[in-house]
């Protein structure tokens, strides 16, 4: 048996996934493959429609492909039953979107809060953890307000706080730095990369944004729902 950690974090081999039947048949990702590793911080480039966000719903347990296997830490999700994969979707992945997904009505505390409290974890420990990962994320004094008092910087670091409170090995950022300026967004990666990239985790970043380019450890582009070979950042030896 191989040691752990040195199986990929995710592997994708021919993934597929088309909407529509017929003439109105589109289809979104086209036999994809990718290895991603533990450790290492992967940005998937490409235009709008490129067939990104369905890319990452396939890896990350939301969407089913209609052809091919994802297999995350050796073991294939797409065979798993329903409350394994609900399991694997709570557990082992972590999202970020771009417009944050902020709940308005609850306090950052709260919104941190939920992946534990979905655990069935206690209410005042789980906010109590929360104010620690808003500290990590340097908004200890931000704790107790709602989501709409904050910058989008700041809202942001709210959701990466909530995608990292359950520990999972897996985060998934969908156009992290669409809704924030230049600085700010490059401000977000390198904290992100700095703070949360660690060799138990693997990050996938996807993005349209060149700007923070700079920040990946390796680089995949998609394109009319193709994934084309891996560009490895600095020098060509991958
Ligand atoms: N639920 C859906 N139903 C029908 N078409 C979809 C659906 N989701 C995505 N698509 C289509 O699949 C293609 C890829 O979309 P998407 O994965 O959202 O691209 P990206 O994230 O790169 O902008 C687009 O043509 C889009 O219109
Ligand atoms: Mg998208």
């Amino acid at each position: 048996m191989e040691a752990e950690g040195t199986e990929p974090a995710i592997s994708a081999t021919q993934i597929t996934k088309w909407f529509g039947e017929g003439e109105t048949r589109v289809t979104a990702v086209n036999h994809a493959n990718m290895v991603a590793h533990f450790g290492e911080m992967l940005f998937i480039v490409g235009p709008s429609g490129s067939g990104k966000t369905t890319l990452l719903s396939m890896l990350s347990g939301i969407l089913r492909p209609n052809e091919g296997q994802v297999k995350v830490k050796g073991a294939d999700i797409w065979t798993l039953n329903d409350d394994q994969l609900a399991d694997f979707r709570l557990n082992t992945v972590g999202f970020v979107f771009q417009d944050y997904h902020l709940f308005p009505r609850l306090t950052t505390a709260e919104n941190v809060a939920i992946p534990l409290i979905l655990k069935q974890q206690d209410w005042n420990q789980s906010i109590d953890e929360a104010r620690r990962y808003l500290g990590v994320v340097g908004l200890q004094n931000r704790t107790e307000i709602l989501p709409v008092k904050l910058s989008g910087g700041e809202q942001q670091r709210v959701a990466i706080a909530r995608a990292i409170i359950g520990g999972p090995q897996i985060l998934i950022f969908d156009e992290p730095t669409a809704s924030l300026d230049g600085d700010t967004g490059r401000a977000i990666i390198s904290f992100v990369k700095d703070h949360v990239l660690n060799d138990k985790r693997c990050i996938l970043i996807v993005t349209h944004d060149a700007r923070i380019n700079e920040y990946a450890d390796r680089i995949l582009h998609m394109e009319d729902g193709h994934l084309a070979s891996t560009s490895a950042k600095g020098e060509g030896t991958e």
